[in-house]
């Protein structure tokens, strides 16, 4: 089918601009808001701080997922102070930062810190815990976090070398029944967890490093 010259055109017209044009303006966009990410969750989203999650190299859906349900507050928001630049400001919350940005900039911002490479957090650990950590990650985790809980692909998150005291309070608030899982299946499993299994899991997670 021939489309008349001026649709075409229209149309020709849009893929440049949004060749030349609109892409480099959205590159310095992304950048400036991951500025602020970064100011709570390290340096190209690599956390230095243990109660903050590493956002680096988590896959973008589950990113962007995680973002969609900050916004609609279906998941906690828990205070926090920002880490880097101006201390002065008052704290805020994941909901009240995901709200301040566009559908389109949550999907970029997912697209920029999946695309940066996960570092495992260097910390301490107990090597008797992580052996038995070990054996319930394979018994009721592994199925959907493989490798050990570090396969971006999974859409699973990252859980092999995330900061452990905020792994804990990951835990304390899915048997709060404060945090949503996108995945009942996994609630079901979590729900089988003693608090030995739960403190094994998190030393196995972050003794992968
Ligand atoms: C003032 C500090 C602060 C700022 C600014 C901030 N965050 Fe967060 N973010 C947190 C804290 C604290 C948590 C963990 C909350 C909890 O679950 O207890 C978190 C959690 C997250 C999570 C969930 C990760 C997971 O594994 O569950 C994502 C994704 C995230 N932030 C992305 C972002 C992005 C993208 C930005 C910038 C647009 C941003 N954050 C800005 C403090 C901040
Ligand atoms: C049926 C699949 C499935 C099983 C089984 C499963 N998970 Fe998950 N898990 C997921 C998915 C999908 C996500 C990401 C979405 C979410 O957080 O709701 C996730 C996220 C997580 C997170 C959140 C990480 C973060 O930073 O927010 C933790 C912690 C976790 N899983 C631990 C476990 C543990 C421990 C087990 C075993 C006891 C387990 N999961 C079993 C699918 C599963």
């Amino acid at each position: 089918m021939r489309l008349p010259g001026e649709y075409r055109w229209k149309h020709f017209g849009i893929l440049i601009c949004g060749a030349i044009l609109l892409c480099p303006i959205a590159g310095a966009e992304v950048a400036e808001i991951a500025d602020q990410c970064d100011e709570c969750h390290g340096a190209d989203g690599v956390s230095t701080e243990s109660d903050i999650p590493s956002i680096a190299g988590i896959s973008p859906f589950i990113i962007e997922e995680y973002m969609l349900e900050y916004r609609d507050e279906a998941r906690i928001c828990r205070e926090s102070k920002y880490r880097s630049g101006d201390l002065e400001r008052p704290a805020t919350d994941m909901c009240v930062v995901a709200k301040d940005l566009s559908e389109e900039e949550i999907a970029e911002i997912a697209e920029f810190y999946g695309s940066k490479e996960f570092v495992a957090i260097v910390q301490d650990f107990d090597a008797a815990k992580v052996a038995v950590g070990a054996k319930v990650h394979r018994r009721l985790c592994k199925k959907c976090h493989s490798d050990g809980g570090s396969y971006a692909d999974d859409d699973a998150s990252i859980l092999a070398g995330q900061w452990m005291p905020y792994l804990e309070q990951v835990f304390a608030d899915y048997v709060a029944g404060d945090r949503n899982m996108l995945d009942k299946k996994m609630k079901e499993k979590t729900d089988l967890l003693t608090d030995e299994e739960t403190e094994a899991l998190i030393h196995f997670y972050g003794s992968q490093q």
